[in-house]
């Protein structure tokens, strides 16, 4: 295993990239399904439709990404994307699907990439395979020993406006690349199992557009709330989809005045129903995201960069370790890769090539 970095060349980060694609269904492997269990529309766990089963596998590991990466502390100098996850964490609930997805081709990686640098990839290869930007790959993290300092970093989605500022703010984004990245979230969706919620977010899950800012304007939300066994959760629903309250306050107060997001009031916001005030701070990023794509994108790949960023030191552009002249230009990393050498094993079970920082693994 390799803790730290060396140098990854470009048609190795390329076979790696095509591995990791390999995993998507109706990408480059004919369909090929991936995780166990589940089976059906709404039911628990990943897989069933082709659309939805790509939204879960695409979704999973963005969202393993942003848990890695967003126990990052600006004022403690800790955490960030460094292959660490709290696995037993009720944060985390989960995730453990996409490190098991992923563990057999890191394994067959693992003597020239971190860990950290494979989940980078891993995430930005989903993003662009939903259709999303090519966001720019840098490798050089280094993998973390310890998780000891990432227990409740994470942001709480029952939590309203001062948090989620509080939260990135901790992380070090701005407020335009706060709203950037929660853009994200038109991937995948909850599930009750992992985190009490329930619903995607949009109706496209697998595809990587700005619907999630257009819905969260333009459809009316109507607020519920849930008993399941995790606890009482609070979300917003239009038919199965939702909007959590750290999604809502991006566009809306929703603490009626009081402070409490939780308290009742407002009960519906968005659509022709809206009977809520406009949040000040990010409504307007909210509305150029929804309106403008291509300034989405820009935004949020920039952010998604930086969060790949947090905790480490100075990361090096994959072009940079091919051409270390000028004047031949990279192969980009979206051309095709040469065949791989070696092929995922087939059992996903964990092994001991990978980092004992990561409980579990
Ligand atoms: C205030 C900040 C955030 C909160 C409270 C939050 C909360 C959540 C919750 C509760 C889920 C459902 C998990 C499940 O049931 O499996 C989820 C899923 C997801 N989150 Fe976030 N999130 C936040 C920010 C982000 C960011 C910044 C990203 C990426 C840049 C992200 C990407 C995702 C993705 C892609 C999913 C879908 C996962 C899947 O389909 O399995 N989230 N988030």
């Amino acid at each position: 295993m390799l803790n730290g970095a060396q140098a990854l060349s470009v048609s190795e980060a390329a076979t790696i990239k095509a591995d990791i694609e390999a995993l998507i269904p109706g990408a480059n492997n004919n369909g090929r399904k991936i995780l166990q269990g589940g089976g059906g529309g709404g039911g628990g766990g990943r897989g069933g439709g082709n659309e939805r089963e790509r939204g879960d596998i695409i979704g999973v590991v963005v969202r393993l990404a942003f848990h890695d990466a967003g126990t990052f502390s600006t004022q403690a100098g800790n955490g960030g994307m460094d292959g660490c996850v709290l696995w037993d964490d009720a944060d985390n609930g989960g995730l453990t699907d996409a490190r098991d997805m992923l563990a057999p081709v890191y394994e067959s990686h693992s003597s020239i990439i971190s860990l950290a640098d494979f989940w980078s990839l891993a995430s930005i290869t989903m993003i662009e395979a939903a259709g999303g930007p090519v966001i720019p790959f840098q490798w050089g993290r280094i993998d973390a020993t310890s998780c000891a300092t990432d227990a409740g970093r994470l942001p709480d989605a029952e939590q309203s406006h001062a948090h989620v500022v509080e939260v990135f703010t901790r992380l070090g984004f701005t407020t335009e690349e706060m709203v950037a990245l929660m853009g994200a979230h038109t991937l995948g969706r909850c599930q009750t199992q992992n985190s009490g919620y329930n619903g995607p977010w949009v109706n496209s899950e697998d595809e990587f557009d700005n619907e999630y800012y257009r819905d969260l304007v333009g459809d009316r939300w109507d607020r519920e709330e849930r008993t399941t066994d995790l606890g009482v959760r609070h979300q917003w629903e239009d038919g199965n989809r939702l909007m959590l309250n750290t999604d809502m306050t991006l566009a809306f107060d929703i603490d009626g005045g009081d402070g409490d997001p939780n308290a009742g009031q407002p009960n519906a916001c968005g659509g022709n129903n809206n009977n809520c005030a406009e949040q000040p701070s990010t409504r307007g990023f909210v509305d150029t995201f929804r309106t403008d794509q291509a300034a989405w994108f820009t935004s949020f790949t920039a952010a998604f960069v930086k969060m790949l960023g947090l905790g480490q030191g100075a990361l090096q552009d994959l072009t940079l370790v091919s051409s270390p002249t000028q004047s031949s230009p990279p192969a980009p990393l979206t051309s095709p890769p040469p065949p791989s050498p070696s092929s995922p094993p087939p059992s996903p079970s964990p092994s001991s090539h990978l980092p004992s920082c990561s409980p579990q693994y």
